[in-house]
C-alpha cells in the first residue's frame, strides 16, 4: 500500500511539474502580440491639424507603450507639446501617421506585419535598449526600411539613455565616516544572467579570490526579494561600501539602470562596461575595472578605501553637485521636436551595419577581448 500511495505521489508531481513546464514553454512561444490591448487605456485622439501622431507599432517587451506613455500629455513638458501617442492602428489611416516606432529586437513581419501603404514623408524608427550583442539576426530583414534610431548609443537620431545626470545644487548632505565603517561588508552584486557575453562572471571569480563578493540573485547563494527591489536597494546601502555595476556585454555606449539605480544610491558603483564613464557619470563616482592593470591593482585599491572611509566619502561628494535622472521626458522631446522641424529624407541602408559595426566590431567580444589580457595580468 505503501509503495502504491510514494508511486501515486510521484506520477502527480510529474503531471505537476509537466503541466508546468508546459505553460512556461508556451509563454515563451506566445509571439508577444497577443499581449491584451486594454481598450480603458486609449486615450482619446483631438483631430486637429497640427498634432504630431505617433504609432507603436510593436510593445516593447511586456509595454504596449514602449514604457513611455501614451497621448498628448506625455509631451506637455516639451517645448513642442503638439505629440500624440497611440499603439491603436486604426485610429487613423496608417500613411498618415507622422512617425512608426518598431522595437527591433521584437519586429518579424510574421508576428507583427508590416504598414500596407508608406508614406514618404512620415518616418519608421528602430527604437532598441538591448546590446547589439543580443540582437537577433532578423534586422537584417530591414535595410532600407528605418529612417530614424531611437536607442540608447550616443549617436541615435533620438537619444534613449538608460539614464543622465543633470548638474544642480541638491543640498545632498554626505554620511559620516562612522556610518560608513558601520557596513558591515564590503561587496554586493545582484544578478540572475549567469554567462555572459562580457564574461563578467569570470571577472567576479577572480575579484573573489582576493576580496569576498556577496552575490545575490539566481548566480549566487544570497537572495533578495525580486519584487522589492526598493528594499534590496536599501538593505545594499546599509550593509554595503561598493556594487558591482558590470554590463552583460561590452559595447559601444551601452550602459543600463545597473549603473544609474546604484548612482541614485549611497554606495559607490564598480563598473565594467563599454560606455566612456569618464563623460558620462561625474568626476570621482564610480571605479571602473578597466582602469586598473589587473584584479589585483583593482582590489587593493578597494581595500584601501575600505580601510579609509575619509577617501571612500570622497566618491559620494558629486552628489552635491548633480541628480540622476532615469525619466524619458528628454526622448519625448527629442521626438516631438523632430516631427515639428522640417523633416529631411533619411534611409539606414543597413541597420545591422549600424546597430551591431561590421562583424560586431561596436562589441568587444570575449575572445581576444579586454578580459583575456586583463585577467593573464592577475
Ligand atoms: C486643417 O487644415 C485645413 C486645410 O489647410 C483647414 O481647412 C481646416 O480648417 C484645418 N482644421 C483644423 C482643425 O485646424
Ligand atoms: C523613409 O524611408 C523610406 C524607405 O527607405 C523612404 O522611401 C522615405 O522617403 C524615407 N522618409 C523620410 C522622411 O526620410
Amino acid at each position: 500500500m505503501v509503495t502504491f500511495h510514494k508511486l501515486l505521489f510521484i506520477i502527480l508531481g510529474l503531471l505537476i511539474a509537466t503541466i508546468f513546464l508546459l505553460s512556461q514553454y508556451r509563454t515563451e512561444l506566445t509571439p508577444p502580440q497577443t499581449l491584451k490591448r486594454n481598450v480603458d487605456d486609449k486615450p482619446t485622439f483631438l483631430d486637429n491639424n497640427d498634432t504630431k501622431t505617433i504609432l507603436y507599432w510593436t510593445p516593447m517587451f511586456q509595454s504596449l507603450n514602449f514604457y513611455l506613455g501614451l497621448g498628448s500629455k506625455i509631451f506637455e513638458k516639451c517645448a513642442y507639446n503638439n505629440c500624440y501617442a497611440t499603439y491603436v492602428k486604426n485610429e487613423r489611416p496608417v500613411e498618415k501617421f507622422d512617425a512608426i516606432i518598431f522595437h527591433g529586437v521584437e519586429y518579424q513581419e510574421k508576428w507583427f506585419g508590416k504598414p500596407q501603404k508608406r508614406n514618404p514623408n512620415q518616418v519608421y524608427i528602430f527604437s532598441n535598449q538591448e546590446s547589439p550583442v543580443n540582437t537577433p539576426s532578423f534586422i537584417r530583414d530591414f535595410d532600407n526600411f528605418y529612417n530614424w534610431t531611437m536607442t540608447y548609443r550616443l549617436d541615435s537620431d533620438i537619444l534613449r539613455p538608460y539614464g543622465f545626470l543633470v548638474k544642480q545644487k541638491t543640498g545632498y548632505k554626505l554620511p559620516t565616516v562612522e556610518e560608513i565603517q558601520k557596513r558591515p561588508k564590503k561587496i554586493a552584486w545582484f544578478v540572475s544572467n549567469c554567462g555572459t557575453s562580457s564574461e563578467r562572471e569570470l571577472l567576479v571569480n577572480e575579484i573573489q579570490k582576493e576580496i569576498h563578493v556577496d552575490v545575490y540573485g539566481r548566480c549566487g547563494t544570497l537572495h533578495c526579494e525580486k519584487n522589492n527591489k526598493e528594499g534590496c536597494y536599501d538593505m545594499m546601502e546599509r550593509k554595503y561600501k561598493f556594487y558591482l555595476s558590470f554590463e552583460n556585454s561590452i559595447c559601444e555606449d551601452y550602459v543600463t539602470e545597473k549603473l544609474y539605480n546604484v548612482l541614485q544610491r549611497n554606495i559607490v558603483p564598480i563598473v565594467y562596461g563599454g560606455a566612456d564613464y569618464n563623460t558620462l557619470a561625474p568626476p570621482k563616482s564610480v571605479i571602473n575595472v578597466m582602469d586598473f592593470m589587473s584584479v589585483k591593482h583593482l582590489v587593493k585599491h578597494l581595500k584601501y578605501l575600505d580601510s579609509h572611509p575619509e577617501e571612500y566619502l570622497k566618491f559620494l561628494e558629486w552628489k552635491k553637485d548633480y541628480i540622476v535622472e532615469t525619466a524619458s521626458t528628454q526622448t519625448l522631446c527629442t521626438l516631438c521636436q523632430k516631427l515639428n522641424e522640417p523633416i529631411k529624407q533619411k534611409i539606414y541602408n543597413d541597420i545591422t551595419k549600424w546597430w551591431a559595426g561590421k562583424d560586431l566590431d561596436k562589441c568587444m567580444v570575449s575572445k581576444n577581448g579586454f578580459l583575456d589580457k586583463y585577467l593573464l595580468q592577475s
